[in-house]
């Protein structure tokens, strides 16, 4: 564990960005820094740049900006470099992925244009319904070298002083941990034997790791939460974090849940249906991709309700998640809920939720935040799991025999709390008492 207050090496330089996947998350992501860094847009629904943090008693009044108070790369400081399976430029991809309107990719099609993916390194086995032609050739164990060197040819290009690699690519099918996954030495043996257990998704996360460079993943994908990537992560002091983007939805379902248990309001049913129309609506549509996002959703009641503890309360609950490809909606996801509650006396009541929203203008300020505080931990000495961040997961990460922690509140809590302990300020536990004395 590393001390309170441990120096953290200062963000000088450029923070290399490498997205795995340039599609309507990244591309949204990255036009929207462009913007904000040139005073056309607000960073809304970022923490790193619109959050502040309370120090001290409230009687203080010390509040400052997050990005103030802990020692996090500037905006003006990120370079960006991606890989894809299909070879369209960020500008390209945005325009297909049709979040963004014409006017605003335009204002930034210069540094949009520029960004260029990489071949992917791909297996259609993983991600069944689409099949890109831009993609590496070689057994496992030479997409990996070949992602390895495209990491420090990107770093050597764009000047970048520190890299932190995010997976914004697709979900990949639902897989268990098998042996090639149970220890490094298994797993690079089995990248020597090109073992089709090992996914796309693990060839990148092994690349970035190899380097010590930080590696988080935006899907519910398998990828890090193995022992042998965890392994790796260890030796060269990498940070991990994950899984699954918590966005829509899920993102409301942390907020309601935590209420509904505060107040012993039981629950009988949740049933929540989504219809979205962009490529990863599409790829979800393939049951073995769905099959991976559904685990991601459905854990997240279970973990905040405790049935066990609660049986009157959630002992009959009924969760069921269910996701359509609609394409005439595209990038609009729709996300209807319907959540049967019990009161006083077991008499029951209903609360219907229809979220209108926009899947990738959700998830696009978590990549930022997620970026700068992955390459704060490594500057701090952070290696491993980062639970702290688990505020931005649906399924977060967490050390083996541990629960964890869903509620949106208390994920905030201990993140902000992490960055009190990382600059040697005293954690705040609202307890309050003293104000009385
Ligand atoms: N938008 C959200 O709210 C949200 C929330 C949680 C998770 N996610 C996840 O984030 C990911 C990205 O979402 P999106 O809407 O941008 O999807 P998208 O389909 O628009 O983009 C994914 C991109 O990844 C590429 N890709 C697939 N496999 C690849 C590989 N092996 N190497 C390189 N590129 C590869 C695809 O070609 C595509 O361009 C998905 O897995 C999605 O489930 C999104």
């Amino acid at each position: 564990m590393i001390e309170k207050g441990t120096p953290i090496e200062a963000a000088q330089g450029k923070l290399g960005i490498l997205l795995v996947g340039l599609g309507a998350v990244s591309t949204t992501f990255v036009a929207g820094v462009e913007l904000i860094k040139r005073g056309l847009a607000k960073p809304i629904g970022s923490l790193t740049q619109l959050g502040h943090i309370r120090l001290g008693k409230r009687t203080d009044k010390k509040n400052p900006l997050v990005k103030d108070f802990v020692p996090i790369t500037k905006l003006e400081d990120l370079v960006f470099g991606a890989w894809d399976i299909f070879p369209d430029n960020a500008y390209e991809a945005a325009t297909k992925a049709g979040v963004l309107k014409k006017s605003d990719l335009d204002a930034v099609k210069e540094p949009l244009q520029q960004l260029k993916p990489f071949a992917g390194a791909f297996d259609q086995n993983f991600v069944k319904k689409l099949e890109g032609k831009h993609v590496k050739k070689g057994t496992r164990r030479e997409l990996a070298d070949q992602v390895i060197q495209d990491i420090e040819n990107f770093k050597k290009q764009s000047g970048a002083k520190r890299i932190v690699v995010i997976w914004c690519g697709s979900t990949e099918v639902f897989i268990q941990p098998g042996p090639a996954h149970a220890s490094l030495k298994a797993f690079e043996a089995a990248l020597d034997k090109d073992d089709k257990t090992i996914s796309p998704s693990m060839i990148y996360a092994y690349a970035a790791l190899k380097l010590g460079i930080p590696y988080a993943n935006g899907a519910p994908n398998l990828t890090t939460d193995t022992p042998a990537l965890l392994e790796l992560a260890q030796e060269t002091k990498a940070p991990v974090s994950g899984k699954d983007f918590k966005t829509g939805q899920t993102l409301l379902k942390t907020i309601l849940a935590p209420g509904f248990k505060a107040r012993y309001l039981g629950l009988s049913g949740w049933f929540s249906a989504n219809i979205l129309g962009n490529r990863d609506g599409e790829v979800l549509d393939d049951p073995d991709s769905f099959k991976t996002k559904e685990e991601s959703k459905l854990g997240v009641l279970d973990t905040i309700l405790q049935p066990e503890l609660y049986p009157d309360l959630y002992g009959n609950f009924y969760h069921k998640v269910r996701i359509h490809y609609y394409p005439p909606r595209g990038d609009n996801k729709e996300g209807w809920d319907n959540i049967d509650l019990i009161g006083w006396c077991g008499y029951d009541m209903q609360l219907k939720i229809d979220f209108l929203c926009r899947d990738s203008i959700l998830a696009a300020p978590l990549v930022l935040d997620l970026v700068l505080f992955m390459d704060l931990a490594k500057r701090a000495g952070m290696k491993g799991i980062q639970e702290w961040l688990s505020f931005y997961y649906k399924s977060p990460m967490t050390a083996a025999g541990l629960y964890p922690e869903h509620n949106l509140f208390i994920q905030e809590m201990k993140l902000k709390n992490t960055l009190r302990y990382l600059m040697g300020e005293e954690q705040i536990t609202h307890l309050g008492l003293d104000y009385y004395e």
